[in-house]
């Protein structure tokens, strides 16, 4: 059985799981309506891995005797000036992630909950992978610069960086 405490600490989490997939869905919707096809790829591919860590902690809570909360949700951003300032945008919001994460891990510590603690070293990890793609992805399109048909290979290369959810 969890406490109060972090029952209320995953139920946000699962809200900022969820709201990390609508703006990765919006994101996709974006690079699709922009002709970027493998950005948008990447990004519809992100959207499902976030649906996934959100159905994660849902049942986890929902194992250990906890009520989880489906929240309504913050309208995620429509338009975006270029790929890297959208991908900047994804780095931003993934460190923010791993700060909530950080955040949730040591609520654990305060309510000696262990078993809650060991759950969420997945999180932990996944984050570290999480923010290197991204700052990955950033340093191709600085390399690429104004280079049209580097662009053009970046957005094929993009596709080949789709993580298959390990959840
Ligand atoms: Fe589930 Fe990308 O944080």
């Amino acid at each position: 059985m969890v406490s109060q405490n972090i029952e209320k600490a995953l139920n946000k989490q699962i809200r900022i799981e969820a709201e990390s997939s609508q703006i990765y869905l919006s994101m996709a919707c974006w690079a699709e309506s922009k002709g970027f096809e493998g950005v948008a790829e990447f990004m519809f591919a992100q959207a499902d891995e976030e649906r996934e860590h959100m159905l994660k902690l849902l049942k986890y809570l929902i194992e250990r005797g906890g009520n989880a909360v489906i929240s309504e949700l913050s309208k995620p951003a429509t338009g975006f000036n270029s790929p890297k300032q959208m991908f900047e945008e994804v780095l931003e919001h993934e460190i923010f992630v791993s700060n909530s994460i950080n955040d949730l891990v040591s609520i654990t510590f305060e309510e000696k909950d262990f078993a809650t603690n060991n759950f969420l070293q997945w999180y932990v990890a996944e984050q570290i992978e999480e923010e290197a793609t991204a700052r990955t992805i950033l340093d191709k399109i600085n390399l690429i610069g104004d280079d049209k048909s580097g662009f053009y290979l970046f957005d094929k290369d993009v596709r080949s960086m789709i993580v298959v959810p390990s959840v």
